[in-house]
């Protein structure tokens, strides 16, 4: 299934701990739920010893950012992925910069050029699963103002932007090639 439902794009999900600690780690069952209220979706799993930090900082803080990974931010990303303990700064681990969001209580990689600034709005259990999904509610958007947008819209390009999505395993896809199709009520 996870070499099925691909690219998946990644949720770089940025959090505090309740002792200020920062963490930074990958999520790629992550989604899009709704435009209005604007909702997105990461499963995280939890592991043998316990929670995952990202999990535990969230419940604490009530927030998270989820900051876009652009090519260039393939290795940091995958860097920020290792098993440490809580009490690592992660940003500093993978020699990034963390800067604070002005409306969510968690911060941000200054090196993204797109930034989602979550309110925790529900978690679900998933049943059978040792997984948890946590909704979150946009509050914020942090754009690099140098990103392009498809002209005459509020679209930003994905040639510009160049996310990166997971295939299986350790393979990555990067947006290289861009192909646009109108929908046939819009042509
Ligand atoms: C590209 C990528 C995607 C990942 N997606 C998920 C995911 O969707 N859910 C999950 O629980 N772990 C996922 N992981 C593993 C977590 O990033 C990893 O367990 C990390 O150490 C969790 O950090 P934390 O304890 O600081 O939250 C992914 C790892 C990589 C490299």
């Amino acid at each position: 299934m996870t070499s099925l439902v691909v690219p998946r794009p990644i949720g770089w999900l940025s959090t505090r701990s309740e002792d200020g600690i920062l963490n930074l780690a990958p999520y790629s069952y992550f989604g899009a739920l709704s435009v209005s209220p604007m909702l997105i979706a990461v499963s995280i799993g939890h592991k043998k010893e316990g929670l995952k930090d990202s999990l535990v900082n969230l419940r604490h803080r009530r927030a998270f950012c989820m900051n876009v990974v652009s090519a260039e931010l393939l290795e940091p990303m995958n860097e920020s992925s290792a098993s440490v303990p809580p009490n690592v700064d992660e940003f500093l681990r993978s020699g990034l910069t963390a800067v604070d969001s002005d409306c969510v209580d968690a911060p941000f990689v200054a090196e993204c050029r797109a930034v989602l600034e979550c309110e925790v709005q529900q978690e679900v259990d998933l049943h059978g699963a040792p997984n948890t999904l946590v909704i979150g509610e946009v509050v914020g958007i942090r754009l690099d103002p140098s990103l392009k947008t498809e002209e005459g819209t509020r679209l930003i390009l994905p040639e510009d932007l160049r996310p990166v999505g997971r295939l299986g395993g350790a393979a990555y896809s990067v947006v290289d090639e861009v192909r646009r199709v109108l929908r046939p009520d819009r042509r």
